[in-house]
């Protein structure tokens, strides 16, 4: 196979986002359209991954060295066009001489399936092949001006092209492929003489025309290839992320009576036999096993569920959240970098951060583990069947043995040994005939005014 490299193009303002956060930033199912597009790239094999940055947005620069390391990053200086773009990862891939991928950072619904047939087009002989899809409303996007089979004549972006243009459906995704050489040959060419005054990369086609070159097109559903420009869009890309999740997850076997409340992350995994109800939320890294049940109104992120398990409802699972088998996490409980072994029961109002539960042990509404003075975040350890009292503050670093009680409203500053009651409240005091003395002098004092 021919070697495979992609240049990802995120150095455009995205102004239309009207947003201060950078456009390829924002997320589709938890990820960035960024990381996106170099997730695609991954899985189509390229051996290289150049993302084209712009000076003015070092976060994305920034994020992109982050994940792919310090010379997959290249900067455009000032944001010329689709074209001019291309032409800033010509340094960085000088010494690349196979398949060029160019993709554009802001199509989030882009995956490996739908850019693999640009692939097929150039083994079968195809010098440069271009992604297209038939959009339901063209709009801003390019159109194809195509030629007999599958030949494409040229491009022509929608503010350049004539009415009798603009009628074509035929549009072009943003994504191509073809020689590293010869690409960077024909970009060479390409000039800004047009309604933006940019140098677009789609200018090469005509040019390869030109040059008798063979140029194919590929259709893609216009679903995969949904360009973002402004929020709208990013809106719709996230409705279709999650149409597509939802329609999988119920094939695979998950129960979901209102399948359309249901959010998932691009990560997400539920097993088969999970019933999942309505207006559950589920951030990345998210697992959960057979025969569990996320009752509704939850929130997990980071979290991974046994089989068995009962989470919600109105639960929050945060990151580093482990409940064991046949636990149960009921309403208005928090769970955070803490693990619950099997059996164990969190049922009301609690915070469980930074430590365990063994295994049965049974947690009282209210009960808080302190675990942060403000500096630093400790641990609590409380053994298995254990059991702790309602509206117990558990002051970390602290642990509880197993088969220990703690009364309830108990502070615990201190280890509690195995199978041992601590009580760490203010003993009770009785004044016999007290409310009705205060009630009497209550009412007297009312007639007195
Ligand atoms: C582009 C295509 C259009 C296609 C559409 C698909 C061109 C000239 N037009 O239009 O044919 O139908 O995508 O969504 O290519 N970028 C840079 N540097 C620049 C300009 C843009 O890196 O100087 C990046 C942007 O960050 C973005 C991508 O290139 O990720 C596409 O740019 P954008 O301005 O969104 O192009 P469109 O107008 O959508
Ligand atoms: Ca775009």
């Amino acid at each position: 196979m021919t070697e495979r490299a992609a240049v990802i193009l995120a150095a455009g303002q995205g102004t239309r986002m009207r947003s201060p956060l950078p456009k390829v930033l924002h997320k589709v199912g938890g990820r960035t359209l960024l990381d996106r597009a170099i997730d695609a790239a991954d899985a189509l094999g390229c051996v290289r991954i150049v993302v084209v940055a712009g000076p003015h947005s070092p976060q994305v620069s920034a994020h992109a060295r982050a994940r792919l390391g310090e010379g997959a990053v290249v900067l455009q200086d000032r944001p010329l066009g689709t074209g001019h773009a291309v032409r800033a990862a010509e340094h960085a891939l000088a010494d690349f001489s196979g398949d060029l991928l160019v993709a554009y950072a802001d199509t989030p619904l882009l995956d490996a399936d739908a850019v693999a047939p640009l692939f097929e087009a150039r083994a079968k002989g195809a010098d440069l092949a271009v992604l297209g899809f038939y959009a339901a409303d063209a709009g801003a996007y390019g159109r194809l001006i195509l030629g007999e089979g599958d030949a494409l004549h040229r491009i022509v972006e929608a503010k350049d092209a004539s009415p009798d243009e603009l009628q074509i459906s035929a549009c072009n995704s943003g994504v191509l492929a073809g020689p590293a050489t010869l690409l960077f040959d024909l970009l060479k060419a390409v000039r800004n003489d047009n309604a933006k005054g940019e140098y677009y990369l789609t200018d090469v086609i005509g040019l390869a025309r030109d040059r008798d070159l063979k140029v194919s097109v590929v259709f893609a559903p216009e679903a995969r290839v949904l360009g973002v420009n402004a929020q709208a869009e990013l809106a719709a890309a996230e409705a279709a992320f999650q149409e597509t999740r939802r329609a999988s997850a119920l094939a695979q076997g998950v129960s979901m009576p209102a399948p359309e409340t249901v959010m998932f992350a691009y990560d997400t995994v539920l097993e088969p036999g999970v019933l999942v109800e309505p207006y559950v939320v589920f951030g990345p890294g998210v697992m959960v096993r057979s025969g569990a049940v996320i009752r509704a109104f939850s929130h997990l992120e980071g979290a991974e569920v046994d089989p068995g398990a009962i989470v919600g409802p109105y639960a929050r699972l945060r990151p580093g959240a482990r409940i064991g088998a046949g636990a149960h996490v009921g309403n208005f409980v928090e769970i955070k970098q803490a693990r619950l072994e099997e059996g164990v029961k969190v049922n009301h109002l609690s915070y469980i951060g930074d430590g365990s539960i063994g295994a049965r042990t049974n947690v009282g509404a209210g009960t808080i583990f302190c675990n942060y003075d403000g500096f630093d975040k400790f641990q609590t350890h409380v053994g298995a069947d254990a059991f702790i009292g309602s509206n117990t503050a558990l002051v970390a670093p602290v642990r509880v043995g197993a088969g220990a009680m703690t009364g309830s409203g108990s502070v615990i500053t201190q280890d509690v040994p195995d199978n041992a009651l601590a009580l760490g409240r203010a003993r009770q005091v009785e004044k016999r005939g007290w409310a009705d003395r205060f009630r009497a002098l209550k009412r007297e004092g009312r007639k007195q005014t």
